[in-house]
């Protein structure tokens, strides 16, 4: 494998040897419809070091690109910056394969490594603020708690001024073409913004302050290397910028129509609700669950400033998809939206009130009352849905 996986030339001293996961379609829960990366970097210093390794099954591709550069033996340090399993499930083959004098991690870190794997070493826990001089280089690691894990820190290589950020300014896209400015822009706004929403939106307070701690540490780096995605090393600043943004959730006058439907009525209801909403000045987004990721959603409400939603009853029931999705919507816990409830029901109702009850969860302010149809909605119906549209509308433009 040596010769076929090669590592890629971040700087002078730093290598990209990280794993291309091409088919990887859920990352728990979160549909990758592009796939992934699980990345990896190597620093050339006195003490060479790795930075983070790949997910179980991916390890042989991460070893090979690092023999593309020198003998994986000479490995000093390792680093683990985060410890979930997509940056550790290769650790045990890692280590079995380097034999680093040390690995190094934060306490959490170390304490969560010792609880996944039986490690043949011991962990040494670098507090925070810590330097670790490599000869001719120099590591400081900052904790950056809960962004994603409590484990999580950061390594800023002060010499080439690399930041590398583990889970964080990070997206789900694989691609062969590891830096920023090799991939489509808009491509990598949708899906940073899209990975913000299904991965850190409930952590922003913690986004902020590592943003703030960042800016506080004097590091200025040049390039982040997260450990999902294309490295930043044309535009840094656009991504630092975008998640100082999504971390405060600011709204705009987009409204999503969030629905299923049975029959077709409820559909009918969501098109009329839009109608209200478009004629009142607002950007409309229908997500018909039949057809859309939960993860799509969540990408959606990041800057959403309405959040309507639909559903059929079953058996007494919000329509299964609903549920699913609502559920996950309220553990990213979104705020300051607005927003509006709205069904149909055959010989007994309960769709409705059990969505006001999980959209007051998520503190959604709803504008007002449930809409219901029984059966096929007729034109007071549909008024009343369009109502709705421009009561929101209202609100939000
Ligand atoms: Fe990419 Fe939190 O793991």
């Amino acid at each position: 494998m040596k010769d076929v996986f090669k590592a890629v030339k971040v700087t002078d001293s730093v290598w990209w040897v990280g794993a291309i996961d091409w088919s990887i379609r859920n990352f728990h829960g979160y549909e990758t419809s592009r796939g992934t990366t699980y990345n990896a970097y190597l620093v050339i210093a006195d003490k060479v070091t790795l930075i983070d390794t790949v997910k179980a099954g991916f390890g042989k591709e991460m070893l090979a690109r690092i023999a593309s550069v020198i003998d994986p033996q000479r490995i000093d340090y390792l680093v683990s910056n985060h410890s979930e399993l997509d940056h550790s499930g290769s650790i045990l083959e890692t280590l079995e394969a380097i034999k680093p004098e040390k690995v190094f991690a934060s306490a959490m870190g170390a304490k969560a490594l010792a609880a996944h794997f039986d490690l043949p070493c011991d962990i040494t826990v670098v507090p925070d603020g810590e330097q670790l001089d490599l000869g001719g280089k120099t590591i400081t690691f900052a904790e950056t708690k809960m962004c994603h894990w409590p484990d999580s820190m950061v390594s800023y290589l002060h010499e080439d001024k690399v930041l590398f950020s583990q889970d964080a300014f990070g997206m789900h896209l694989a691609t062969r073409e590891i830096f920023d400015d090799q991939c489509n822009k808009a491509l990598l706004e949708h899906e940073a913004a899209k990975y913000y929403a299904n991965i850190l939106l409930p952590l922003s307070l913690s986004v902020s302050k590592a943003i703030k701690k960042l800016s506080d540490l004097g590091i200025e780096c040049n390039i982040i290397a997260p450990d999902h995605g294309p490295v930043w090393r044309s535009d840094p600043k656009w991504i630092m910028d975008a998640y100082t943004k999504w971390a405060t959730q600011p709204r705009t006058n987009k409204a999503v129509i969030l629905y299923d439907t049975m029959w077709g009525s409820t559909d009918l209801m969501a098109r009329a609700v839009g109608e209200g909403l478009a004629e009142g000045g607002a950007t409309v987004k229908l997500m018909h669950l039949s057809s859309e990721h939960r993860s799509n959603v969540a990408a959606e409400i990041l800057d959403a400033g309405a959040l309507i939603v639909g559903s059929p009853t079953i058996n007494n029931q919000v329509y299964p998809s609903l549920a699913d999705c609502l559920s996950y919507l309220k553990g990213l816990r979104p705020i300051g939206m607005v927003g509006g409830v709205f069904g149909s029901f055959g010989w007994g109702g309960g769709a409705a009130k059990s969505l006001v009850s999980s959209l007051e969860k998520m503190s959604v302010e709803l504008l007002a009352e449930p809409i219901s149809s029984n059966y096929v909605p007729d034109s007071d119906v549909l008024g009343k849905c369009y109502d709705l549209g421009q009561l929101v509308a209202r609100r939000i433009t």
